[in-house]
């Protein structure tokens, strides 16, 4: 199971809005998706119940506790994604969910507020050592507003641009809100719209990198293991010398 976690200390950045419309395009897409909600404001159980289909259940956990006990519970049922929308700030439930996250994306709208906000949840992703990426929402079709702000992010997480900067960019359309007035994801409300080719397109973003992590973390423990056996043989070698020295 793969678990993506929405965060940024910024409130109206996207993390509902973009939770849903990553649900409903991984849904679409083939997967089996739990919405996770840690916000006590309730946007997506409020959005939940204006909505007559009961296929995506947002199960809310507001303490930090019961994360990883619950994720693994999904993971064993076999579901194949889980979506944590978080609150606003930086609760504990917020420091769980990123920690027990395979990806945390950060929205940020293209405002000097919104991307400073980004800091604190790169720090908390940073030390428990989980990917994470920035996702540029809200953003205007074009302008050299979005390259500034997409710089900026950038100098805040110190890194190259094209590995945490997520794409498409999502541009402010009223779609967005529309959809989520009335119990909808973009994708079932403007199918063949903009918005939907985005929030399609983040989808597939994020699907290949998780599967980069993956492959990352595959890595990791081949190199450790190799590292263990080496080490194991060292140490005999060492061994047999001091038996053979006596
Ligand atoms: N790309 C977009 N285009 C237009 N409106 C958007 C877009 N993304 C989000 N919105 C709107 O912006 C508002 C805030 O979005 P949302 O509730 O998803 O933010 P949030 O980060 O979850 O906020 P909070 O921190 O309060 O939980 C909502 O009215 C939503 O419909
Ligand atoms: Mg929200």
């Amino acid at each position: 199971m793969h678990t993506i976690v929405l965060a940024t200390q910024k409130g109206g950045s996207g993390k509902s809005t973009l939770a849903i419309g990553l649900a409903l395009a991984a849904k679409q897409a083939g997967f089996t998706v739990r919405l996770i909600e840690t916000d006590p404001q309730g946007t997506l159980s409020n959005w939940s119940r204006r909505r007559n289909n009961h296929d995506v259940v947002v199960e809310p956990i507001y303490h930090a506790a019961d994360f990883a006990p619950r994720l693994k519970m999904l993971a064993d049922s076999g579901l194949q994604l889980a979506i944590v929308d978080t609150a606003a700030g930086l609760s504990a439930a917020t420091t769980a969910a990123i920690r027990y996250s395979d990806l945390c994306l950060i929205p940020a709208r293209p405002s000097v507020a919104d991307i400073e906000a980004t800091a604190s949840t790169v720090s908390v992703a940073r030390a428990w050592k989980r990917p994470y990426s920035f996702v540029l929402n809200q953003t205007p079709i074009r302008g050299q507003r979005i390259d500034n702000a997409a710089n900026a992010l950038a100098e805040e997480a110190a890194l190259d641009l094209a590995d945490v900067l997520a794409r498409p960019l999502i541009v402010m359309r009223n779609d967005h809100q529309d959809s989520l007035a009335s119990g909808l994801a973009v994708s079932e409300f403007a199918p063949s719209g903009k918005s939907t080719e985005e929030v399609r397109g983040l989808w597939r973003w994020i699907e290949t990198r998780l599967e980069l992590s993956a492959g990352n973390l595959l890595i990791d423990q081949v190199l450790s293991a190799v590292h263990e056996v080496l080490h194991a043989a060292s140490g005999l070698s060492a061994g047999e010398t001091t038996v053979l020295a006596s």
